[in-house]
């Protein structure tokens, strides 16, 4: 009976036929050790030399790593082994031996070589459990707001206008019509969204030429953003809270196992997920805070990534830090009603270092006041005419964030770079694979 690794504990005692591939192969004279994976999971099988037929005892020593193979054996319970079981094997054929060695060996090899190899880096031990967490955090999200009965609002790739900061946007030519830019965010599009279905929200690529190269930095990322009408900042940030705790409670529900296998250790995040509020700090006291430690900031500065580090630091909890000044955000923040310069917004900032995972605002609501600020910020006003329009019939207070899938995934499975936590990174010196 054909069976998958993942459910092997149902067929305890039976033999089963499983397909897939060879990680590994240990031999002594009489017995061959094969660790097997069927991209569900893996297990080790056992053929030993007397037991099984002795041609599949002798197929077993041609096999090289990563041979694709159909294999049956008696499931058999092994408490050692990491999946609780063992295929004792009667049964090997080989589909297809490769000719030359993989490339990735069990040594270990340096990052540039493993990312050109990413095409096969993918099916190694953490990368498997890494983007296993990933896929089960976008399903938890999206779930997340289908049960709060937002509307999925695709929001466009290929946009007009800038949505985030001129200095980091992918152009390309678009017919006859000028330039089009691979959008920053679907941002300005949900806020047309919220007036038309009130709680919207996307989840798509975003792109941005950053020439950064941080670990904290891709040019193409995954985002997923909410935008509500008649919503405040601060109530906006009670939902992101939410979000995150029902993000955690969901992963370490159904990731048990993949955390175990990277070793991860999960109680910090058993903790956040808990009762406990997220911290929130204004900007200025943020600001205080960072000179009293040495930083170097000034206030109207955005926070460094050190920055960051350093008060998150100083918290078990992720920390909301609202209330930036204007100069260090986008141009479509609402102004603070104290005038001191500062604007409604939030940036969530992870703990252990991951700094900010989660980008906040209230959006300006008055025609005249946004319409000056696209001036201000040089941005050619006719390509903002339908966002201008949001406002000029029936304006609304709304709010709204971005949350960053990789900056979030690699937290949450304690690596050390976002570009594990996606299949096929792109950063600025890596297109290929
Ligand atoms: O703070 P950002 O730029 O916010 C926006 O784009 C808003 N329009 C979102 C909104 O209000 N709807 O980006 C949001 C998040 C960041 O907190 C970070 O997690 C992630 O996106 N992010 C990146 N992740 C990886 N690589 C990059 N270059 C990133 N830039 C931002
Ligand atoms: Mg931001």
């Amino acid at each position: 009976m054909e069976a998958h690794i993942r459910d092997i504990a149902e067929h305890e005692g039976k033999e089963i036929e499983i397909t897939g591939w060879l990680y590994n192969i240990r031999s002594s004279g009489k017995i061959h050790f094969l660790q097997l994976r069927d991209g569900t999971g893996r297990i080790q099988g056992v053929a030993v030399k007397g037991e099984i037929d002795d041609a599949f005892f002798k197929v077993a020593s041609e096999l090289k790593m990563e041979s694709s193979l159909r294999a049956a054996g008696v499931v058999r319970e092994d408490k050692r082994s990491p999946s609780g079981y063992e295929l004792t094997l009667t049964r090997i054929e080989p589909i297809d031996i490769p000719e030359e060695d993989f490339p990735i060996a069990k040594q270990s090899h340096g990052e540039d070589f493993l990312l050109s190899n990413r095409h096969l880096w993918l099916r190694s031990h953490d990368q498997f459990h890494i983007l296993r967490i990933r896929s089960e955090a976008e399903w938890a999200i999206r779930q997340f707001f289908q049960d709060r009965k937002f509307i999925l609002l695709d929001s466009p790739i290929l946009t007009g206008a800038i949505g985030e900061s001129a200095g980091t946007l992918f152009e390309t030519e678009y017919f006859d019509l000028g330039k089009a830019y691979l959008a920053q965010t679907g941002q300005l599009y949900l806020e047309a969204g919220a007036a038309a279905f009130r709680n919207v929200y996307c989840f798509g690529p975003t792109f941005r030429a950053e020439k950064s190269k941080t670990r904290r930095h891709l040019t193409e990322f995954w985002m997923i953003e909410a935008e509500m009408a008649f919503c405040s900042s601060s109530e906006s940030m009670d939902l992101q809270e939410e979000m995150v705790k029902y993000l955690i409670r969901h992963v370490l529900e159904h990731c048990g196992n993949d955390f175990r296998e990277l070793k991860r250790d999960t109680s910090l995040l058993e903790g956040i997920a808990g009762s406990e509020p997220f911290v929130r700090v204004s900007y200025s006291e943020a600001v205080e805070y960072l000179k009293e430690q040495g930083s170097e900031i000034a206030w109207g500065n955005d926070l460094g990534g050190r920055d960051e580090t350093m008060v998150s630091e100083k918290y078990d909890t992720p920390v909301f830090v609202y209330n930036y000044p204007a100069e260090a955000k986008a141009f479509y923040m609402e102004d603070a009603p104290e005038g001191d310069g500062t604007v409604l917004c939030s940036d969530l900032l992870a703990p252990e270092g991951y700094g900010e995972i989660i980008g906040g605002s209230e959006r300006m609501s008055d025609y005249d006041s946004l319409r000056e600020k696209i001036r201000e910020a040089g941005l050619p006003e006719e390509a903002y005419q339908w966002y201008l329009d949001i406002r000029k019939y029936g304006t609304f207070q709304h709010a709204g964030f971005g949350l960053g899938l990789e900056r979030t995934v690699s937290w949450l499975c304690g690596i050390p770079h976002v570009r594990e936590a996606i299949p096929f990174p792109r950063m600025m010196k890596r297109l290929y694979p």
